[in-house]
């Protein structure tokens, strides 16, 4: 043989040795799915329709339309379209502590992603853990790295799901013409894809009766909201909130600005007219006008008070993991700030949000929920970021994800990443993570997560940052 026959049918011969890759396919009710083995052998499905998509803009979800043959699901979709308001400066630095990459967006983005172990399942399948984004219900996107439910679905053998829900004017309108019930579409899409998760995980090697939510931010409050006003069946059974928060008002003055800004105030029908202005004229407009869109209190995805939700027993009985990170308030002490790390008010100004909006009122939800009698793990996480992408950080908002998700690039990540990714997924597994103490009211433990260990803290954590004298305005608050 020629050198170059030769090398031809060695090179066939290789092919024919490499190993056949067989897709996983997963059937949905709409249709089969085919995704991809990772080299880690976790199976990977990436953007799976749980509505029709995209949706009526403003609309409540629909179920996806069926398919015959297999959908590719070996690429993200698009995030929802997102909101980052003016000023530029201050636009750049929330995109890029919050939301790097910037992933591309469009309408046409109710869709979710599964990671499931390739090992035999137990019987009835892997417990699930259902994702929710923050990034204060005006941005996010399932398809951030950071989110990425490889390495949670391969190190703690559950299936990890994460989801796209729409945020801003696009899930939170607040428009009088919507029905009913039909007010927030965004939580709708929550919902929606809590009940695909239902029907459909059996076929990922889930376990449709062991589903926990967990989210963080606005993501949390979406699973307070969620467990605050269960849907019936409920579609999950445990639930974690990571600092917890939600600062945006003032929906129904927004609408009438944008109504105004997008010549709709005098259609005959406005909700019409602003469905037909382009999504980009929509955020620019919004985005430049600072015009926050939160979720209408209907008490039925939103509810005024979730304290009485609780002390009624009318929130879903469900063991609770609920934290916040101790220094939660440092990017929106830069943010008040102008972004002057120097400046001498930063650390008060940053301790002080930390407390108020953060620690204090996971303190109280906490203390709440125990004395409804749920059963409540509390914990601060409290790794101090050695380089982060803005000066003073501490253990910043949303620091703690990449060690949930063991997604980091951070080394002092490494110990506490194992100590949160075991408890979250003891959870998932038995309703009771291992080693932590349930919440006492007014008792504590808090279970501080360290870079080099753990500890179990008492009350003093709370007064230490004047709790007690914030407990009577959380509680009026709702929440
Ligand atoms: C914001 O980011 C864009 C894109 O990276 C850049 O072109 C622009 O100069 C930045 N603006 C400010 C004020 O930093
Ligand atoms: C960590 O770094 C790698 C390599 O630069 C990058 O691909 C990955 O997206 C980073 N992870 C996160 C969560 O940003
Ligand atoms: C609204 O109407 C005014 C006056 O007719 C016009 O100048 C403007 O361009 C319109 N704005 C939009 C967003 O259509």
């Amino acid at each position: 043989m020629s050198p170059r026959a030769l090398l031809t049918a060695a090179l066939a011969a290789v092919a024919a040795a490499a190993p056949l890759a067989t897709a996983p396919t997963a059937k949905t009710a709409q249709g089969p799915v085919t995704g991809k083995t990772l080299d880690s052998g976790v199976n990977e499905f990436l953007g799976i329709p749980f509505a029709e998509s995209p949706p009526l803009r403003f609309g409540a979800p629909k179920e996806p339309n069926a398919w015959t043959e297999a959908l590719d699901a070996t690429n993200y979709k698009p995030s929802c379209i997102t909101q980052f308001n003016y000023p530029e400066k201050v636009r750049n630095f929330t995109i890029e502590v919050f939301n790097m990459p910037i992933q591309p967006e469009s309408e046409d983005c109710l869709y979710l992603n599964v990671w499931s172990p390739s090992g035999p399942a137990p019987k009835g399948g892997f417990p699930v853990m259902v994702w929710i984004y923050g990034g204060n219900l005006q941005a996010g996107a399932a398809s951030l790295p950071v989110y990425n439910g490889e390495k949670f679905a391969l190190q703690r053998d559950v299936v990890l799901v994460n989801i796209n829900y729409r945020t801003n004017v696009f899930g939170f309108p607040n428009s009088p013409e919507l029905p009913n019930g039909e007010a927030n579409p965004g939580f709708l899409d929550q919902r929606l894809a809590l009940k695909w998760v239902q029907a459909n995980i059996a076929s990922f090697s889930g376990n449709p009766a062991q589903v926990t939510i967990f989210g963080e931010s606005a993501g949390a409050w979406s699973v307070k909201q969620l467990v605050a006003l269960p849907p019936n069946p409920l579609p999950f059974r445990a639930a974690i909130l990571e600092s917890n928060a939600m600062g945006v008002t003032g929906g129904e003055t927004s609408y009438t600005t944008l109504l105004k800004a997008t010549n709709c105030t005098f259609a005959p029908s406005p909700l019409t007219c602003l469905r037909a202005v382009p999504a980009e004229a929509i955020k620019d407009t919004i985005e430049r006008a600072n015009l926050g869109f939160d979720p209408v209190a209907d008490e039925i995805t939103r509810t005024a008070d979730v304290a009485a939700r609780f002390t009624s027993g009318k929130a879903a009985k469900v063991p609770l993991i609920i934290g916040s990170n101790a220094d939660d308030g440092s990017a929106f002490a830069g943010i008040f700030g102008g972004l002057d790390f120097a400046a001498t008010s930063f650390p008060a100004t940053a301790a002080a949000v930390t407390a108020l909006t953060f620690q204090c009122p996971a303190a109280e939800l906490a203390d709440h929920a125990a004395k409804s009698g749920y059963d409540v793990y509390r914990y601060v996480f409290d790794v101090k970021a050695k380089s982060a992408p803005f000066p003073h950080a501490g253990a910043w908002h949303s620091f703690e994800i990449g060690a949930v998700f063991r997604t980091y690039n951070e080394s002092e990540l490494a110990r506490v990443s194992g100590a949160m990714q075991g408890r979250w997924a003891d959870l998932a597994y038995t309703g009771q993570p291992a080693g932590w103490p349930k919440v006492t009211a007014g008792e504590g433990p808090v279970l501080v997560f360290g870079e080099y260990d753990d500890q179990l803290v008492g009350p003093e954590l709370d007064d230490k940052v004047g709790c007690k004298a914030m407990k009577k305005d959380v509680l009026a608050a709702g929440l």
